[in-house]
């Protein structure tokens, strides 16, 4: 029976996988530090499989890691923080968690004589930046990031779209496929990026098999309600919960592709058990587009209230306009295929947020990133 360590396996991605996990005969260790944005309580979270073996510790701290490390055979690794608005402010945050905490875990793959079968890492799909874009003239390219002031009120719609850089004019989104470059918008997607890179540096240097599993928007329950740095989804269910609309940059018409977090824990399963995947980079997501607002409008009709969006035509400095994954590549290679539509996850969701735990902090969160100028 293989030994599989989660760092970050509290959380909502990690305690999913868990539970796979455990399911197919793994034993399970976490490895958490219970973040209080995400574990306002400190404790372990209640929804955590009873079959996990649980450790408090933190990817910065080596020692600690390095005992997680040493008594397990593969390690999912998802510690990390994981909100594009506040890495524009908390740098030394962000790149101590993601990048010194990674550097950590490498360090100690490599100094020590104990052999880690595979390490897959938990990569973004922010890393792309902006997705592909089509201009029916000129064709396909890789648009620039966009250069918006913040606190301006524009709603012209051709205003936050992507433009060719030849022709001018408005663009379509394609999906992003794996070889598409990678050019992040924020320090969180800088991160990622680097995440990613040194894993699969040291992995072929070192021939420890090494997988990037580049999630999209990853939804579901167990999504931390109460953290107003979360996921779009839950900061709108949060919203909608507490009589609040749900706020929404630009002119919502920006897209992204959800994925329901049960997929995303079988295409972890699937990297990890096939050797295929070994040094590879795959995108996890559905390959199916959605606007923000659409997202907002579907939660609100679920959960029968009479709301609407607050669309406030102001960007959030770091955002990108659209991406959505090509999925061939995952697809081809992993046979992986997503199960739950859209719109099935999204009333699952709702049913499972009747009962979670929500206090609305968003405004507190929104006046922040005023303060700093990034919205
Ligand atoms: C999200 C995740 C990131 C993950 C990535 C993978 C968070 C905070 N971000 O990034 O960790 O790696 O997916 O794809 O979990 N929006 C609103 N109103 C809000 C919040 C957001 O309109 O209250 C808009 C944003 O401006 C953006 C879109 O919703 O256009 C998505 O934002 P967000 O959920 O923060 O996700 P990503 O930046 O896509």
């Amino acid at each position: 029976m293989k030994k599989i360590l989660i760092t970050g396996g509290a959380g909502f991605i990690g305690s999913h996988l868990s539970d796979l996990l455990i399911a197919k005969g793994y034993r399970v260790t976490v490895f958490d530090n219970l973040d209080p944005q995400v574990h306002p309580k400190g404790e372990i979270p209640g929804y955590l499989n009873k079959k996990v073996r649980f450790i408090k510790g933190n990817v910065v701290d080596y020692n600690a890691l390095k005992d997680a490390v040493l008594a397990n055979d593969c390690i999912f690794h998802f510690a990390a923080a994981v909100g594009v608005g506040q890495s524009q402010y908390q740098i030394s945050k962000y790149v101590n968690t993601n990048i010194c905490g990674t550097a950590n875990l490498l360090d100690i793959l490599v100094n020590t004589k104990h052999k880690i079968k595979k390490v897959i890492v938990a990569a973004s799909m922010s890393s792309y930046g902006e997705g592909p874009a089509r201009c029916n003239r000129c064709g396909i390219f890789k648009p620039e990031l966009r250069r918006l002031k913040e606190g301006k009120i524009v709603r012209r719609h051709s205003y936050w779209e992507i433009k060719c850089p030849v022709c001018s004019a408005i663009c379509f989104p394609v999906p992003a496929d794996e070889k598409t470059f990678l050019n992040p918008s924020s320090i969180y997607a800088i991160t990622k990026k680097v995440q990613e890179e040194t894993c699969i540096l040291v992995g072929r240097t070192y021939g420890i098999p090494v997988v990037s599993l580049r999630f999209f928007n990853v939804y579901g329950p167990r999504q931390s309600l109460s953290n107003p740095y979360t996921g779009v989804a839950a900061i709108f269910i949060n919203r909608i919960k507490n009589n609040n609309p749900p706020v929404i940059f630009e002119d919502g018409l920006q897209t992204r592709d959800f994925i329901w977090v049960q997929d995303v824990a079988k295409a972890c399963i699937l990297a990890l058990e096939s050797e295929k995947s070994d040094y590879e980079s795959f995108n996890v997501g559905t390959g199916k587009p959605i606007s923000i607002l659409e997202i907002a409008k579907i939660l609100i009709r679920l959960s029968g209230k009479d709301i609407n969006p607050h669309i406030t035509y102001r960007f959030r400095k770091g955002d990108v306009r659209h991406c959505f994954a090509d999925i061939s590549k995952i697809k081809r290679v992993l046979g992986f295929e997503p199960e739950i539509s859209l719109i099935d996850g999204l009333k699952r969701l709702v049913d499972w947020s009747v009962t979670a735990d929500a206090g609305d902090r968003f405004d507190s969160a929104l006046r922040e990133l005023q303060n700093k100028n990034l919205v």
